[in-house]
């Protein structure tokens, strides 16, 4: 088992550190050639619909972001919860992503989409799951497989496929997006391997154990990189944590903030005004704040007490960057607590029952 690990203590770490690797195999040839989606998936396609749980629907949040932004209308879903009162999805793309493609909520959902007369699209890990299986059509995200019950490199690998994803719905439905970031996709691995040494991200773990609560905020589409740090957190630590849209904050959230509070701001390279704004407002209620943003976000790096910094590339593709640093401080948290990390009490990496 030791072989397996690559020399780690655990599959988690070397699965986020894989994650140039992984990134590479998800993107290769796809910048230029696209996804390969059969041609009836995007015909007559006006919106799109993404159901998801955990971890899958943090990177559905991100690409329905990415999707309003290029003007198309586009939601995210919990699976489970899409099933209750299911929207009306006449002309929308209804999109399935799940890591495994065995997520019993997921789906149900698809089936229900199904049901409807939607188009449905997987976006899996897993060739021959079920999800792909039972779907119209699938796009797999390539990322290898993942053991450590906490989902890292397939996260990352959705955020980059919902991009592309978009950009593909998006050059039907609306005018095509200009070149955006795709032009520096292909530098994004090698972005990532300068965020993994992790040594700072390993130094503020430790410096923020043992306090009441963990907070982490953004903003646009650094929201879905707060919620997943959060997750990842309680997910590996048992400490409580919560991820927010900063916006929140004063409608509940800072009735609970205190000096034993740390706030984790992350930034993605827009809207640095409202965040700084946030920072301001948690300092002087006394919480230490660690802004996790691109380096030469200067003014947010200097505001904060702390900074997880990541090289900057296109805002769009910033939030890979900024989940990589918090990956890497839930590990170094949960390592230090001494937790059972590949296998947290009471989770399981797939959850087969709704
Ligand atoms: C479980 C796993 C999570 C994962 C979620 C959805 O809760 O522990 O890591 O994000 O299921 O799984 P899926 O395979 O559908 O992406």
């Amino acid at each position: 088992e030791a072989a397996e690990k690559g020399g780690y203590d655990h599959y988690m770490f070397k699965e986020i550190q894989e994650q140039p690797v992984s990134l590479a195999q998800t993107i290769e040839g796809r910048v230029e050639d696209g996804l390969d989606l059969s041609p009836e998936t995007l015909a007559g396609v006006d919106s799109v619909q993404f159901v998801a749980c955990g971890t899958s629907y943090h990177a559905a949040l991100y690409g329905a972001h990415q999707l309003r932004s290029w003007g198309v209308e586009a939601t995210a879903s919990l699976a489970s919860e899409y099933s209750v009162y299911p929207p009306p999805m006449e002309d929308a793309l209804v999109v399935g992503v799940t890591q495994s493609g065995e997520t019993a909520d997921t789906l149900d959902a698809l089936s229900v989409a199904g049901d409807r007369g939607a188009t449905r699209l997987a976006v899996t890990n897993v060739v021959g799951s079920t999800a792909a299986r039972e779907s119209d059509d699938t796009v797999f995200i390539r990322a290898g497989p993942e053991i450590g019950v906490a989902a890292t490199k397939t996260f990352s690998s959705q955020v980059v496929t919902l991009y592309l994803l978009a950009r593909e719905v998006a050059s039907v439905v609306t005018d095509p997006p200009a070149a955006a970031a795709l032009d520096g996709m292909d530098e994004l691995p090698d972005a990532v391997e300068t965020v993994l040494d992790g040594s700072r991200a390993a130094r503020l773990a430790d410096e923020y154990l043992g306090e009441d609560g963990h907070f982490f905020l953004g903003r646009g589409n650094g929201v879905p990189v707060a919620m997943e740090g959060a997750l990842k957190f309680k997910e590996i630590t048992y400490e409580h944590a919560e991820g927010f849209p900063a916006g929140e904050l004063k409608h509940g959230p800072l009735a609970l903030v205190t000096e034993k509070t740390p706030v984790f701001a992350v930034c993605t390279g827009r809207d640095a005004g409202k965040i700084e704004s946030a920072i301001r407002e948690v300092q002087t209620r006394g919480a230490p704040v660690v802004a996790i943003a691109p380096r030469t976000m200067t003014d947010i790096v200097e505001v904060a007490d702390d900074a997880l910094t990541v090289p900057a590339v296109h805002p769009d593709l910033t939030p890979i960057l900024t989940n990589v640093q918090l990956q890497l401080l839930a590990y170094h948290a949960a390592s230090s607590l001494g937790r059972s990390i590949d296998k947290p009490r009471n989770l399981a990496k797939s959850v087969t029952v709704e």
